[in-house]
């Protein structure tokens, strides 16, 4: 029992420390728009960014570059998104105000 209790402990916190890993966590001298997105995005969006999101989200590399910069800026505003906004509140917030549009074009253009 106390070894199931422990197991499911550790789940959960790797899950937690998963979804909780942002762009943040990079070294800032390995921190590129490509970095940012193999090591944080693609978990969630797909390696390609063709993944829905937690099954909810858009197909993002579908989406244009100044679609993406919109709905990145307005997570961090806390004026977009819908019930997993939360989610991408934080990540959004870990880019800094040039990574945005520099993410923004490198997710759009996997999608082209
Ligand atoms: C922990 C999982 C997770 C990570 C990591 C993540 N996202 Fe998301 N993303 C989501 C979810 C879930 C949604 C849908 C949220 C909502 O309800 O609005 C979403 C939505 C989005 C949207 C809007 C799509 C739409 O449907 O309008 C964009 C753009 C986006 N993410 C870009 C990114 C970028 C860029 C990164 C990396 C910096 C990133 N995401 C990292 C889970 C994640």
């Amino acid at each position: 029992m106390k070894l199931i209790l422990g197991l499911a402990f550790t789940a959960a916190f790797a899950l937690i420390a998963c979804a909780g890993k942002t762009a943040q966590d990079i070294p800032a001298e390995q921190r590129t728009p490509q970095t940012i997105f193999t090591q944080i995005c693609s978990r969630c969006h797909g390696d390609q960014a063709q993944s829905r999101a937690y099954g909810v989200s858009q197909v993002i590399a579908n989406m244009s570059a100044e679609e993406i910069e919109q709905a990145l800026r307005g997570y961090r505003a806390g004026t977009y998104g819908g019930a997993f906004k939360g989610v991408m509140r934080e990540q959004a917030g870990s880019l800094s105000e040039e990574e945005i549009p520099a993410v923004a074009a490198y997710v759009s253009a996997l999608g082209q």
